[in-house]
């Protein structure tokens, strides 16, 4: 497939290491094996309820979420400091938070050994149960709760049974959508990516997991839109619509959304996976789960784990690699082609891990702006925790934070650390891999049942690099802000001429 379009050379990409090896920087950095001095952790949550009105408000509109962390760094002289995250008042028990925000202290919430990860997912309150049948998900459970072995177990059976699907059925959702945005193009002169890229993920995860095209079920196209009011009432407390302050402060900043508004949609995308997981219910069965558990928790699974990530990282991996200029465009269409040509003319497995460069860009948009950008974890025991340059006492009880997006661009580990750098891991690169945290651990490790890595980072990974595939060429985006992940506009679709 061929995306193509005129684009800015104005930010070619780095095609060559930088002379700085910045994984030697960091080594050396961080092998000094001197204690750091202990110091109080600065910043404060203010007066109760008020404190946390006002971090809230900064966070939302007077500073917005990069400055928020920013200036609070700036003032604190500090990457570890107290602060309050939304929500707050009246949805959070308690909003105060312990911020983690550099690649040395944020690793402690990966370590269930020092942290509870119990009903955090979402961060300092938990959506209705109302929203998910009744049930607390995987996502919401700590390692230590019996449910999250065998729910994970599960989902990683759900994977390697489906393992064969995944690539022929990647392949044809995406060229229908490419397909699609094709033709718009041809009659209206643009199209809008985010919303073919939604139908197609949905598509193809129903196709590739669950044997059926979802558009051929009572569903119809409504699948995306139905999941995105699902999501929205569970993440409405920490986003911004754009609506004016006072709407959003009276209404969804401060109260749930009742879930009843949005439970005939649910029950039609329980009743689409609930007709066609007979053989996950055997499994289910098996690992001692009940159908209806099964289900939700493949719902949730699907539908915000899957779709959701899909639906943010897709458009950023389009708009980062559009953003970079026509020569990234030139190394990847022929790095790319050229693995496939060598492969039979077939996307494979071994292909793809013929394409260095390919693999380090989806790596460095993962790494630039990771899709889940909230992390919480509850000290189990009293902690210190190092950053880079002081160490700091949190009582146990206390719940730590990590805003990722700040972590993986921490000019300690990364040069150049807030660009794009297409080819940054590839050969010695590969070293700063430990450092992608994307799917909350070290992408260099492994999720397992005992742990609380994300139970699809290998899926993750793959779909990303398929999309990338099937991209191979120039192209052009323009982007525009959006609610999760960013709006791209289409500006011209070719198919490859080879
Ligand atoms: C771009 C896509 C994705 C991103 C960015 C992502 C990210 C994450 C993150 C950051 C967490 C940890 C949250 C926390 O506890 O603080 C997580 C957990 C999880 N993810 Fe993903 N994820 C993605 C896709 C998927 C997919 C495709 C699946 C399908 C199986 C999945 C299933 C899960 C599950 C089940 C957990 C909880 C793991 C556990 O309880 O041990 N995710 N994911």
């Amino acid at each position: 497939m061929h995306i193509h379009s005129s684009s800015s050379p104005s930010n070619p990409p780095k095609t060559k290491s930088s002379p700085k090896n910045p994984s030697r920087i960091s080594s050396s950095k961080m092998a000094k094996n001197v204690e750091p001095p202990i110091k109080e952790i600065p910043g404060d949550y203010g007066v109760p309820f008020f404190g946390a009105i006002r971090d809230r408000q900064d966070f939302f509109y007077n500073q917005g979420r990069e400055q928020f962390f920013k200036s609070r760094v700036k003032k604190y002289g500090s990457t570890v400091f107290r602060v309050n995250m939304p929500p707050g008042p009246f949805i959070s028990s308690d909003p105060r938070v312990v911020t983690l925000l550099d690649a040395k202290s944020f690793p402690t919430l990966f370590d269930v050994s020092k942290v509870e990860k119990k009903d955090l997912f979402t961060g300092t309150y938990m959506p209705s149960v109302s929203l998910t049948g009744g049930y607390r998900i995987l996502s919401y459970l700590d390692p230590s709760e019996p449910n999250h072995e065998k729910l994970k177990q599960l989902l990683f059976h759900l994977q390697t049974s489906r393992r064969d699907r995944v690539i022929p059925e990647f392949s044809a959702s995406y060229s229908e959508m490419f397909d699609a945005l094709e033709s718009e193009l041809a009659t209206k002169g643009k199209a809008l990516l985010n919303d073919a890229n939604d139908l197609a993920a949905f598509n193809f995860l129903g196709r590739a997991w669950f044997g059926t095209n979802p558009t051929q079920t009572e569903l119809g196209q409504n699948g995306p839109k139905i999941i995105g009011k699902w999501i929205l009432f569970q993440l409405a407390p920490i986003t911004t619509l754009g609506l004016p302050k006072f709407i959003e402060e009276l209404t969804f900043h401060s109260f749930r959304l009742p879930p009843f508004l949005v439970k005939r949609d649910y029950q039609k995308l329980y009743n689409f996976l609930y007709q066609n997981s007979a053989d996950l219910f055997n499994k289910a069965a098996e690992l001692g789960i009940s159908k209806e558990e099964a289900c939700h928790n493949l719902v949730f699974a699907t539908c915000f784990n899957s779709f959701g990530g899909m639906k943010v990282l897709f458009p950023n991996v389009v708009k980062q690699i559009g953003q970079a200029g026509v020569k990234l465009h030139q190394l990847l269409a022929e790095e790319i082609r050229s693995a496939v040509r060598s492969s039979d003319g077939k996307i494979t497995m071994g292909a793809l891990e013929q394409m260095p460069l390919m693999k380090s860009t989806v790596y460095e948009a993962l790494r630039l702006e990771p899709p889940v950008p909230f992390q919480y974890g509850r000290a189990k025991m009293d902690l210190v925790i190092e950053s880079h340059d002081a160490a700091f006492k949190v009582k146990k009880g206390e719940m730590l934070f990590g805003y990722q997006p700040f972590v993986t661009r921490d000019p300690k580990i990364f040069d150049q650390a807030d660009a794009f750098v297409p080819d940054r891991f590839v050969g010695e690169g590969e070293k700063l891999l430990k450092y992608v945290f994307w799917s909350n651990g070290p992408e260099t490790e492994t999720p397992t049942v005992k742990n609380k890595q994300c139970a699809g980072k290998d899926f993750v990974v793959l779909v990303a690099r398929l999309l990338v595939v099937e991209l191979y060429d120039t192209f052009q985006v323009e982007v525009a802000p959006f609610l999760l992940g960013e709006n791209i506009t289409i500006i011209s679709v070719k198919r490859a001429a080879d």
